[in-house]
């Protein structure tokens, strides 16, 4: 299958999983750990993402969130990188910012990325070289170069207690200086927003590459920057996430720095 197919497939599945979240607002839910909750339509999604992926797809792996490596998944070129929900917090509360996550890597480098907010009916996604769209429509990132109308958006990484203290400290500055902040709790949906021209910037450390890989092509293909944060090695490796409309980044990578 060639990878516009591919596309075509991974926005497919990503709505059949949106619908099955949609349609499904009773469930267990458990403390994976502290501030980190996994609920029965995390599982029972990655499960239909997982098999319809696989079954069109024999040849490739599978990476998610809840399962980890599928065992079913080939270890061919290709691998899916799946979080079936980005922002389980929200998907918990009804609070209408989670998110489907899809990105297809081969050749060490992510082909395809599609991201859809059910409740919000938007559809994101971007294949390498060809660009991003929203809902069928091309996007790009804002043109905001001053730092004092931008807008961005930021997570707290509330696992690693130490990154959590350290996007803390940086608010005070961060806040004076710039229009304004948000926090959405998709870290995936963030990177849309910047995408889109929304937010102008985005920033979190301690990501995992499920919660960033999709939204890391759509930002690109959109004219953004995405990087580690300033002394990383890899953002890869490191999954802190600094993403802008790159007119930004030198000063955002100055105040992180
Ligand atoms: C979380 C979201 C959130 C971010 C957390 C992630 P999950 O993903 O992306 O915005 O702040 O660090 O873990 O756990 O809901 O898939």
């Amino acid at each position: 299958m060639n990878l516009t197919d591919k596309l075509e497939l991974a926005k497919n599945v990503a709505l059949q999983a949106g619908e099955f979240l949609l349609q499904n607002r009773s469930f267990n839910v458990e403390k994976k750990a502290h501030h980190d909750y996994v609920t029965e339509c995390d599982r029972a999604a990655e499960k239909l993402i997982r098999s319809a992926l696989l079954s069109a797809c024999p040849q490739d792996g599978f990476y998610g969130e809840e399962f980890g490596q599928a065992a079913d998944g080939a270890q061919g070129s290709g691998q899916w990188i799946v979080d079936p929900i980005d922002g389980t917090t929200n998907f918990i509360k009804n609070i209408p910012t989670y998110t489907v996550s899809i990105a297809y890597e081969a050749d060490g480098q992510i082909q395809l990325g599609v991201v859809l907010c059910p409740p919000l009916d938007e559809l994101f996604w971007a294949q390498r070289g060809v660009g991003a769209f929203l809902n069928g429509k091309p996007i790009r990132v804002s043109s905001v170069s001053d730092p004092g109308d931008a807008v961005s958006g930021m997570g707290f990484c509330h696992r690693v207690p130490q990154d959590a203290q350290c996007i803390q400290s940086l608010l005070p500055a961060l806040v004076s200086q710039l229009s304004d902040l948000r926090r959405l709790g998709s870290a995936a949906f963030d990177l849309c927003c910047v995408a889109c021209g929304r937010y102008d910037a985005f920033f979190e450390l301690g990501l995992h590459l499920y919660d960033f890989a999709a939204g890391w092509l759509i930002v690109e293909e959109a004219g953004g920057i995405v990087t580690g944060w300033p002394g990383d090695k890899s953002l890869a490796a490191t999954g802190n996430v600094l993403a802008t409309n790159s007119i930004l980044h030198p000063w955002f990578e100055q105040q992180l720095g």
